[in-house]
């Protein structure tokens, strides 16, 4: 070790009879190595080698620490142990190692003080490696935190000097000399904390002494930064929007609300509750989960109610004082084509005209649909191939109208099924029947079975009863349809007779009023009218030919040959004549007609029969041979009346 270290501070000798003081002060670092050199105590005492030998040169201690020795050769102080100035002074500022030199022949006493300086061997410590600081999120600005110092045993400059933070964000220091010179350090809350930002912080203290070099120490600081239910629960939706179909069933989900809270523990906890405030019917078709945030359907949904619903929800948090949110909810049903269509038809009237016009208003159909969109868009249908058809009037109305001419005789009376469709999926309809029923006008004229008739009467008829009965159809109905039967008028062959029929008005029965002869009369022809009561009448008219049918009422009558008296007729034929001689010919009439006229001869009795033949239909009477001398000459026939003719019945 070098000299300089060691300084020797000053001598004052005091010389007192025979005892000579005197004070010696060196000076040296702490820590020197043995033998290190303090001082030539010798030559500072002024002794020469041999003296110290030779007076008995001795270092005396107080406390026997032999710290330092003298070499007794050159009378050189040297460190003997270590000196560690700490451990010999602690934090006195001063330190010295003394001792007494003691020297004989004379005595003599020197007072040696040897100042022990520090050095800076020694670097700041702090008691914990780590420091746990607690520190509410809510702490304002300005707030300090007092730390723990640092110790450095070394004294003066040596000791702790400066502190130093890592760098951060929030956190300053700010140090403090105390009257006895030492430091303390504070931490300064700078920027306010946010425990949702950041939750722990990690710091490290330095404490530096002020030696040189410097020496320094290091400790943790881990802060805590405690929440404070500061944060509002926040709902991932401020609006939240959902479609769900209108038959959704009971505990259908319909969506999950979810808010977080940024809190800490029971600070972060949230509970969904519908607020106070919510609408009554909400409460009784929706349910919320308090802890899911499910929302469900609880009771029978109708779009036809309520097509849109708006809830509130509410996120709580569990911290003290507690902190809540609003969301709102937006529940949008879906139209199900739930609803037929409804028909109703108005002012109908029950019955309509047979000739009224097209176009006639029959009724007004209103349809309507309970369901929105394409659900409730209804069409409406008639049968086809009937004389109506539907026309669109304004606010979904209908009218019935005319489109073809009625007929009440075809078709008296309509159901018309009316079908009302919407457009939805599936298609729903509903029918509706009306009957129309169309009233009669008289538009039909009677009409006989037939344009006329041929009643054939045979004559010699009994008067008084019907002879024939004629028919007429109406088809119209009641008075239009009932008729009367009259006699229009006579058109006869002979003289004008009235009289001669009358026809029941009601039955149309003809009865013949006289006996009628054929011989007189062959045929009647009348006219019949038959009249509805429709107002006006409608009539038609038709002929009845009324035949008199001949009875064989009358007898032959010969007129020929002609009567020689009034029984007999005579004719002369000569004896020569040749057989085949054409006697006669008889010729009779008869006032009947047809069959009843159709005359045959005969020959009924004859004086001979055999000579004369007579043809039946020409009545020619020839002789068959030629006469005899024997025959009669006056052939006899039974009266030439008596040749019959004969009614050739069938
Ligand atoms: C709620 O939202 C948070 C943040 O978006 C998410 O981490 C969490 O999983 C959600 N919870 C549910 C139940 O969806
Ligand atoms: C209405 O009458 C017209 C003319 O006869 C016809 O063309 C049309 O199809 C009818 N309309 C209906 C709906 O029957
Ligand atoms: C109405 O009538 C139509 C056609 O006849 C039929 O298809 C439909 O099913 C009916 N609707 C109802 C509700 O009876
Ligand atoms: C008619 O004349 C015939 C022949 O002369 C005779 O036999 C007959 O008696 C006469 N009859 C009458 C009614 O006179």
């Amino acid at each position: 070790m070098a000299t300089p270290l060691s300084r020797r501070l000053n001598f004052i000798f005091l010389i007192c009879g025979e005892l000579v003081l005197g004070q010696i002060r060196y000076s040296i670092p702490e820590e020197l190595e043995h033998g290190a050199f303090v001082g030539n105590i010798a030559e500072d005492l002024g002794l020469s080698i041999r003296e110290i030998t030779g007076r008995k040169f001795k270092l005396v201690y107080d406390d026997g620490m032999q710290l330092l020795k003298v070499n007794m050769g050159n009378g050189i102080l040297f460190v003997n142990h270590r000196i560690d100035r700490e451990f010999l002074c602690g934090q006195s500022s001063t330190c010295s190692v003394s001792f007494d030199v003691a020297l004989e022949n004379p005595l003599e006493m020197h007072r040696v003080d040897v100042e022990i300086l520090d050095i800076n061997d020694n670097s700041p410590s702090f008691a914990k490696s780590r420091y746990y600081l607690q520190v509410s999120e809510v702490t304002a600005a300005g707030a300090f935190f007092r730390l723990d110092s640092a110790q450095d045993p070394d004294v003066g400059i040596n000791s702790v000097n400066t502190y130093q933070i890592s760098t951060n964000k929030h956190f300053g220091l700010k140090t403090h000399t105390r009257n006895d010179g030492s430091k303390i350090a504070e931490l300064v809350l700078e920027t306010p904390l946010d425990r949702e930002k950041l939750s722990t912080i990690h710091l490290t203290l330095t404490a530096f002494d002020g030696g040189i070099p410097h020496r320094s120490g290091n400790a943790e600081i881990i802060i805590t930064v405690l929440d404070f239910n500061d944060n509002t629960p926040v709902f991932d939706h401020k609006i939240y929007s959902v479609n769900i179909m209108e038959n959704a069933p009971i505990g259908h989900l319909v969506l999950t609300i979810n808010a977080t809270d940024l809190d800490e523990g029971t600070n972060g906890e949230v509970k969904y509750i519908l607020p106070s405030d919510a609408n009554q019917r909400v409460q009784e078709l929706f349910s919320l989960d308090p802890i899911s945030g499910q929302i469900r359907v609880q009771g029978s949904l109708d779009y036809e109610e309520k097509s849109i619903y708006e809830l509130e929800v509410e996120a709580v948090d569990n911290g003290t004082p507690a902190l809540n949110a609003r969301a709102e909810i937006l529940v949008e049903l879906i139209d199900v084509n739930d609803n037929p269509p409804e028909l109703k038809v108005s002012s109908l009237s029950r019955k309509v005209r047979e000739d009224a016009a097209f176009g006639s208003v029959v009724a007004i159909i209103s349809v309507m649909d309970q369901d929105s969109g394409a659900n409730g868009q209804v069409q409406c249908q008639l049968p086809p191939n009937i004389p109506f058809k539907l026309q669109k009037s304004f606010n979904n109305k209908h009218k019935l109208v005319i489109n073809d001419t009625l007929d009440r005789e075809t078709t008296p009376y309509y159901n018309i099924c009316i079908s009302a469709w919407d457009a939805g999926s599936p298609r729903l309809s509903t029918n509706r029947t009306i009957l129309v029923s169309i009233s009669d006008i008289n538009d039909n004229v009677p009409r006989f079975t037939q344009a006329s008739y041929n009643v054939f009467l045979m004559e010699n008829n009994t008067p008084g009863a019907s002879i024939f009965a004629v028919t007429a159809l109406d088809p119209d109905l009641d008075k239009n349809s009932k008729l009367s039967y009259s006699l229009l008028e006579y058109r006869r062959e002979d003289v004008s007779r009235s009289g001669d029929v009358t026809v029941n008005s009601e039955t149309g029965h003809i009865y013949a009023l006289r006996s009628f002869d054929y011989e007189i009369r062959e045929k009647i022809q009348i006219k019949i009218q038959a009249q509805d009561a429709g107002i006006p009448p409608l009539s038609s008219t038709a002929i009845v030919n009324i035949v008199i049918l001949d009875q064989n009422d009358n007898v032959p009558v010969i007129v020929a040959p002609s009567k020689y008296n009034s029984s007999t007729a005579m004719e002369v034929v000569p004896m020569s004549a040749y057989p085949g001689y054409l006697v006669t010919k008889v010729i009779a009439t008869d006032t009947d007609s047809g069959q009843n006229a159709r005359l045959s001869y005969q020959l009924v009795e004859a004086t001979d029969r055999n000579l004369f033949r007579v043809g039946i239909m020409s009545g020619e009477m020839r002789t068959t041979r030629r006469f005899r001398d024997h025959d009669v000459p006056i052939q006899r026939f039974s009266s030439v009346a008596r040749f019959l003719a004969l009614e050739s019945v069938s």
